[in-house]
């Protein structure tokens, strides 16, 4: 109840009250993204953007904006689309909106991690296309989570939220790996381990580490090929940390189980591309956050970032640059 309170709040500040009468707003007035040249047109002495993770904001777009521009408030935990560096070097605030989709993330994981491994959009396929032809003993088995080790790679907000709701599952074994060793590990008995060992024995491999230069491409051939043949791999974080030939190539030769992705490199993932020719891979097109009340929150959170930015007081969710 509180959290579609939120929601209703969310919607009301949104719909104008607190925005437009604060400050004068331009809005791209569409679902899709907005276009690059809109993007460096309409930002054109803006002190404020607020953006979406479709919207790659480097150099280029800081420049058209001027010097007016103060704070950039993106609606996303991510931001690898943010030229960092370059905001940085222009005293640029920026706002995200971690926390608040820790929840509707972990529980998308949780879904697409049983769905992979159960062969549900197999099933679900077969039972329309009249492949369903009686029960058979081994028809559409998969694996299990009961008895087995979790590899999850960055026990952050989100990795630890997914880890709690596996464990009740009956995992034996809970591993994860990343920068330094997290004290919160404890309470889902986790075992920090080298990322070699996380990939050799785990039974499920989740991904939930943030893309930067040191985890991009970090699954690869080399990293496929130490997987145990029954592994099931988990993406939910960003696309590129997966190199997806290497990843065609692991589940095409059957070196690795099955692989379930929320995250692509390019977004959307073109519909002829090689993965989506394959059973044992299942793509979702980014929605880990996608329930109405966390994207209710999320707008709230950035439209507050936004306001704080502009006004130079406090921000609910500022990025520490
Ligand atoms: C989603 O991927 C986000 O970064 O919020
Ligand atoms: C990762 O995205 C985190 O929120 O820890």
């Amino acid at each position: 109840a509180a959290e579609s309170n939120k929601y209703e709040a969310a919607k009301e500040e949104i719909l104008s009250q607190t925005v437009c009468t604060r400050c004068e707003v331009s809005q791209w007035d569409s679902d899709e993204p907005v276009s690059r040249a809109d993007l460096l047109k309409g930002i054109q002495g803006a002190h404020g953007l607020l953006c979406l993770l479709s919207d790659k904001i480097d150099a280029e777009v800081l420049e058209a904006a001027g010097p007016n521009l103060k704070v950039i408030s993106t609606l996303s935990v991510g931001f690898d689309h943010l030229a960092i560096d370059e905001i940085k070097k222009r005293g640029i605030r920026v706002g995200y909106t971690p926390d608040v989709l820790t929840d509707a993330t972990a529980e998308l994981t949780v879904a697409l991690l049983l769905a992979t491994a159960r062969r549900l959009p197999e099933g679900v396929e077969e039972v329309k296309n009249g492949g369903w032809s009686s029960w058979k003993p081994l028809w559409l088995c998969g694996y299990g989570l009961s008895g087995s080790t979790v590899g999850v790679i960055g026990l952050g907000r989100i990795g630890m939220a997914i880890a709690q709701r596996l464990m009740p599952f009956g995992v034996k074994r809970l591993l994860y790996s990343g920068r330094t060793a997290k004290p919160h590990a404890a309470e889902v008995n986790g075992e920090f381990v080298p990322l070699d060992t996380l990939v050799s024995e785990s039974d499920f491999i989740v991904v939930s580490c943030s893309l930067t230069p040191e985890t991009q491409g970090m699954c690869d051939k080399s990293f496929f090929s130490k997987m145990k043949p029954t592994a099931v791999f988990i993406n939910t974080s960003r696309g590129a940390v997966v190199n997806q030939e290497h990843l065609y190539e692991a589940l095409s030769s059957g070196q690795i189980a099955a692989a379930g992705l929320d995250v692509t490199t390019p977004e959307p993932l073109p519909t002829n591309h090689q993965l989506l020719t394959l059973k044992n891979c299942v793509v979702l097109p980014h929605i880990g956050s996608a329930t109405y009340s966390t994207r209710g929150v999320m707008s709230a959170l950035a439209v507050q970032n936004l306001l704080g930015g502009l006004q130079g007081t406090d921000m609910p969710s500022e990025l520490t640059l």
